[in-house]
């Protein structure tokens, strides 16, 4: 059995081969069948004839449909008329199964699209975005092992919040009320007192209740720790890693991104290290771009988007002022009120892909925070234990895997990034 990309290199030109795959597209004129067969590595158009079939097979041929699954053995035949470059001389097929008619056809919208999902999956578009997101997968964890960290996973039903009540999803526990993780980062940051550098690609989820281009309510989350980094240090590996991610789709999925149709010279210029510029600096800088930001303000969609479009690559924001971010931040013993934190925000429009920073390590520093939020200091008694036994200066940072994607592949929405979308509106398929 061969795959359709091996009869496409040249290789197979005049020789026999047999694939298997799903009907893309099927039309006949007269004696002649034309099917675009596809299977995960490409497409390629086979012709049957009636002169080679007999009248009986052909009339099989001529009456599938699209997406019923098919074997099919011929001659290859380069032909530069053809789809792919080459064509494939049918002299049998073994038909798996005959369809009723797809429900997907051209003109559907997207709802239906989603509603559809489990079918739509299979479409080129889509195909080439998840093996988009494959690599990607592959090359977060290959970076982070081959540089010293040690993959680990934390839980996903949870007691504790890490990122504030508003987003928390609760469950039923056995009677208790509990919720679903929003970030793993704090079992990590445990896990980095014996491992020291650390990293887990695990759901997240939020109760996101806007319904922006960039927002899941379930999310892949590429989080890491690391002991003794400075907030600088953790973003130096960031930026190879993002690096690292960029140049392995482009060495891997060249042709995906031209289907997509990215404009691949704006993925080429992605190199470490990346701009780094105050949270104070970038008010100042939107300003003289127009936009109306005071200091204090958050940066939503909308702002990042209107900022991101002045860079051709990704761009750390650092110094928050604290009211903006969470608890656990430290603050910059040199700047008071702001934090040593970074966000790292894509360019061309796209905005937040990354969150981390330096954690708070001083003990009465934290219980200080934890007050002033007004949390509860039972819920947090591990991972405050974490700052009473041998406490370190550390940092980490949480990579929307989903929203790599999205910007990488530069779609539309978060919602083409990933297999099966979930938002305020979607729980199936
Ligand atoms: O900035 P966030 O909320 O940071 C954290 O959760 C930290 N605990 C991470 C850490 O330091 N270990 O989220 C981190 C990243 C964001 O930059 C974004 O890429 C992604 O997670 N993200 C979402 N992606 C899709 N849908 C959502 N609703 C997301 N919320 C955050």
């Amino acid at each position: 059995m061969n795959k359709i990309v091996d009869l496409l290199n040249g290789s197979m030109n005049g020789k026999i081969a047999e694939i298997r795959g799903w009907i893309y597209r099927i039309r006949s004129s007269g004696a002649l069948c034309f099917i675009v067969l596809r299977d995960s590595s490409g497409i390629i158009q086979a012709v049957g004839s009636r002169n080679t079939l007999g009248e009986e097979k052909m009339k099989d041929l001529v009456s599938l449909t699209i997406e019923s699954s098919i074997s099919i053995t011929g001659t290859v035949r380069q032909d530069p008329r053809a789809i792919t470059g080459y064509e494939l001389d049918i002299s049998d097929f073994r038909i798996y199964q005959r369809n009723e008619n797809f429900p997907i056809t051209k003109d559907k919208g997207e709802e239906f699209l989603l509603d559809m999902r489990h079918l739509w999956l299979r479409s080129r578009e889509m195909t080439s975005i998840m093996k988009i997101r494959s690599t990607a997968f592959k090359a977060f964890s290959d970076f982070f092992y081959s540089n010293g960290y040690y993959q680990t996973q934390g839980p996903m039903m949870v007691s504790t919040a890490t990122e504030g009540g508003s987003t928390l999803f609760k469950l039923q526990f056995f009677g208790e009320e509990v919720s679903l993780a929003q970030s793993s980062q704090f079992y990590l940051e445990v896990m980095m007192f014996s491992l020291e550098k650390v990293f887990t690609i695990a759901p997240s989820f939020r109760a996101e209740k806007s319904r922006t281009r960039r927002h899941l309510t379930e999310y892949w989350h590429a989080e890491g720790e690391a002991a003794w980094y400075s907030n600088e240090d953790m973003m130096k590996d960031e930026e190879k890693m993002i690096e690292y991610i960029v140049s392995e789709v482009l060495k891997s999925n060249r042709e995906d991104l031209e289907l997509l149709k990215r404009d691949i010279s704006k993925l080429e210029t992605v190199k470490a290290p990346f701009p780094r510029i105050r949270y104070s600096d970038l008010i100042k800088m939107s300003n003289e771009w127009g936009m109306s930001l005071k200091y204090g303000d958050d940066l939503g969609a909308d702002e990042e988007r209107e900022i991101t479009v002045h860079f051709d690559k990704p761009v750390f924001v650092t110094h928050y002022p604290e009211a903006l971010k969470t608890f656990y931040h430290r603050p910059d013993p040199e700047s008071p009120g702001e934090i040593l934190c970074h966000d790292l925000l894509a360019p061309e429009g796209f905005g937040e892909i990354i969150g981390g920073g330096e954690r708070i390590w001083d003990l009465n520093e934290l219980l200080e925070k934890i007050k002033k939020y007004d949390l509860n200091p039972d819920d947090y008694y591990w991972y405050v234990d974490l700052r009473r036994y041998g406490s370190i200066p550390h940092s980490g940072f949480g990579l929307g895997m989903d929203r790599l994607v999205w910007w990488i592949c530069g779609l539309e929405s978060i919602r083409e990034a990933i297999p099966f979308p979930r938002t305020i509106r979607r729980i199936k398929p």
